[in-house]
């Protein structure tokens, strides 16, 4: 089988300086569920921009598909339109990703760019505008909507394109509870449909319930683990070291906070 995505020693910096990535690698096969966990500026937005194919690594290469997946090879209109129509990229700030003057046209972008017919963009815009909620909003201005509507036109943008697979950054942030439990609903039933889900979180409560395997970056920006969600969530030490928890937070029912009883208990003594 064919990996979905293959990754040799990959470096990336900034401007030539700052570093992002160093010496990433990494497999991804077709229907896994990952979480790329490492704490803020440890390189999960730049590994994300990699797979999608915006960003290019500065050394190391990248196969997407078994194909190399470079500047070069995506200027070839077919390998472009193929990993495009497969690949669906949901970035860390909806407002970089969002343009057209109204939803409707915004969730119609990408079908007609695929060259579907306009009557078949309608039918996906209706279908897919029930699932995330959105049909009170199709004829707003998708900049004049709040956080959380920003997010899930963004996401209905993507999936109106059917891609095998989704990256997926930091979907929860900002959302308030109720859309944050429909969001983690609505990734385990894009799993059970067979898509790839590859997300890039710091909310260390959602992982086990969106990823089956689990990639830590540490703050030196590389891999230093990957395994199994529960098994890396319950490495209390990695957490720390890598700066995802704080020493004193604990885990409990799956959930981190702060240990009170201890706590009050060691200052009373
Ligand atoms: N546009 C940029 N120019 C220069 N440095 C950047 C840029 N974007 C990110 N970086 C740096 O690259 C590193 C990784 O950033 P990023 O991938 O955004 O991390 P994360 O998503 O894990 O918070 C950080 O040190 C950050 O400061
Ligand atoms: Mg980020």
């Amino acid at each position: 089988m064919t990996a979905l995505f293959e990754l040799n020693k990959i470096n990336y910096s900034y401007n030539g300086g700052f570093s992002a990535l160093t010496d990433v690698s990494l497999c991804v096969n077709t229907g896994e569920r990952i979480a790329i966990l490492g704490a803020n500026g440890c390189g999960k937005s730049t590994l994300m921009r990699v797979l999608s194919g915006l960003t290019h690594p500065t050394s190391g290469n990248i196969l997407a598909f078994g194909e190399p997946l470079t500047e070069k090879s995506l200027a070839d209109e077919k390998f472009a339109f193929g990993f495009r129509r497969r690949i669906g990229y949901i970035f860390q700030n909806a407002d970089a990703q969002l343009f057209s003057p109204t939803v409707r046209e915004e969730i119609a972008f990408g079908p007609l760019q695929m060259g579907l017919a306009r009557a078949d963009v309608d039918v996906r815009i209706k279908d897919l505008s029930e699932l995330m909620g959105l049909t009170a909003l199709l004829d707003r201005a998708p900049f004049q909507l709040s956080g959380g509507e920003k997010r899930r036109v963004a996401i209905a943008c993507v999936l109106a394109i059917s891609p095998d697979a989704l990256l997926l950054d930091e979907p929860t942030t900002g959302l308030d509870p109720r859309a944050q439990y429909w969001l983690v609903e609505l990734l385990q039933r894009l799993h059970e449909s067979g898509k790839t889900l590859i997300t890039a979180t710091h909310d260390l409560n959602i992982v086990t319930t969106i990823a089956d395997r689990a990639i830590v970056f540490s703050e030196d920006h590389q891999i230093v683990a990957d395994g199994s969600a529960s098994d890396i969530l319950a490495d209390h030490d990695l957490l720390v070291r890598v700066n995802l928890i704080h020493p004193h937070l604990h885990r409990h029912n799956g959930m981190f906070h702060a240990h009170p009883h201890k706590d009050a208990h060691e200052h009373r003594s």
